[in-house]
């Protein structure tokens, strides 16, 4: 089959590689009609993670059943199912509780296992003509009838939008709330939708590329340009300088200033300066424990200052960590089937799989108009 492959930093290409197969009687196959490119594939093109060469990347997949392993009950060939980036077991401590981005049988001794992807065990991904996937009752999310005609939307279930969502539930946003979301990456675009969603009365993000920005309106959110001038003092400005009730943090530890020079507690620590005292917030922008290819001594081991004196003297909470997708994905799911939810506006690009190296590339360089990278593997 053909798949997108890892080869070093800023080198992917797309290779013939062996077909993926059923390996356990609890997998199925699925050939990819759709494959996102993320954020967090970015951190892996950069060379900011120890991924291995040879690796298959993609984590946000969609496509349809063409075989199932002898032991699974629910998933029929022919199914249309969309993956979400977590691959739990769905009988172990944390999946038990719900906590499916922890699984602790699918990638041990880590709490956690994702497809295509640095440090979450040794499964390829899906930006591939086809795709292994474990305990597939557990994992694939079937699709309505709608599936291939709202495929923009549905592909969305399979991280960022349960990722925004998550990031509003970590805050715990609730009715009548403001929020500031620092990125207006996909991620942060979702987690503003999902904010409206929970009914938050004011939604402010921050960013600087114009694009965004522009998307940020269109959602019917308030851009906030950090290249214009002091973010939190824009945030307190707007909300009689009393700061947001809620924040949720979708940038990540590449953090950088509108010049470019990387910070990874730049975000953090404004958004303990831009919340209100008492205020809640969500951190999903992903942080790692090593990054070797930092700047500075203490990020190369995961580690910055953080504000820890204002957050406690505000009295704070911050939430962190990996989507729980499941939580919330079949809901989200409902919504988009019921024309409540349109997640695929963001989408800015559809290439065949061929094209993918060059969209990465792109998205890299974060060129004007590049927000959300779909590829799709059946020769479209
Ligand atoms: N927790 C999870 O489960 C999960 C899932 C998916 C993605 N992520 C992570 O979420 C983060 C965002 O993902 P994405 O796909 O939106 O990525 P992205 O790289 O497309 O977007 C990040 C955005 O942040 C902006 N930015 C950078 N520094 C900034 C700063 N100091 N202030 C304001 N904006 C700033 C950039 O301009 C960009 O628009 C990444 O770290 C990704 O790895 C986490
Ligand atoms: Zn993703
Ligand atoms: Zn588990």
């Amino acid at each position: 089959m053909r798949a997108l492959v890892y080869h070093g930093p800023k080198n992917v290409s797309v290779d013939e590689v062996p077909d993926a197969t059923i390996e356990r009687p609890t997998d199925v196959l699925v050939r990819i009609t759709t494959a996102n490119i993320c954020g967090s594939d970015l951190h892996m093109y950069e060379g900011r993670t120890d991924v291995e060469k040879g690796k298959v990347l993609g984590h946000e997949n969609m496509g349809e059943v063409i075989e199932v392993g002898d032991g699974v009950d629910r998933v029929k060939v022919g199914d249309m199912v969309v993956l979400p980036f977590n691959i739990g077991c769905g009988f172990c401590k944390n999946c038990g509780a719900g906590l499916t981005g922890f699984c602790l049988t699918a990638n041990p001794p880590n709490a956690g296992a994702a497809y295509g992807y640095a440090d979450m065990g040794p499964y390829n991904g899906g930006q591939a003509e086809l795709l292994r996937v474990p305990y597939a009752d557990w994992n694939a999310l079937v699709l309505p009838d709608d599936a291939r005609e709202k495929e923009k939307d549905y592909v969305m279930l399979s991280d960022i939008l349960p990722t925004g969502y998550h990031g509003t539930e970590l805050a715990q946003v609730g009715i009548g709330d403001s929020v500031v979301i620092w990125g207006a990456g996909p991620v942060g675009l979702m987690a503003a939708m999902s904010a409206d969603l929970r009914g938050a009365d004011q939604v402010f993000v921050v960013d600087r590329q114009p694009d965004r920005l522009k998307l940020v309106e269109t959602i019917g959110a308030t851009p906030i340009d950090d290249s214009t001038g002091d973010a939190v003092q824009q945030i307190l400005d707007a909300t009689l300088g009393e700061g947001a009730d809620r924040g949720v943090e979708a940038v990540g530890y590449q953090a950088h200033d509108h010049h470019g020079n990387e910070s990874p507690g730049l975000t953090i620590n404004s958004l303990i300066a831009a919340v209100r005292p008492t205020g809640r917030i969500g951190v999903v922008g992903v942080f790692v424990p090593e990054d070797p290819s930092a700047q500075d001594s203490l990020a190369k081991k995961g580690q910055f200052a953080i504000d820890f004196g204002t957050f406690f003297f505000k009295g704070q909470s911050m939430g962190t960590g990996q989507a729980n997708v499941k939580q919330y994905n079949r809901q989200l799911r409902n919504l988009i089937h019921r024309d409540k939810l349109n997640p695929g506006i963001i989408v800015s690009h559809e290439l065949s799989l061929d094209d993918a190296a060059e969209g990465y590339k792109n998205f890299d360089d974060r060129l004007d108009g590049w927000t959300k990278v779909l590829l799709h593997p059946d020769g479209r």
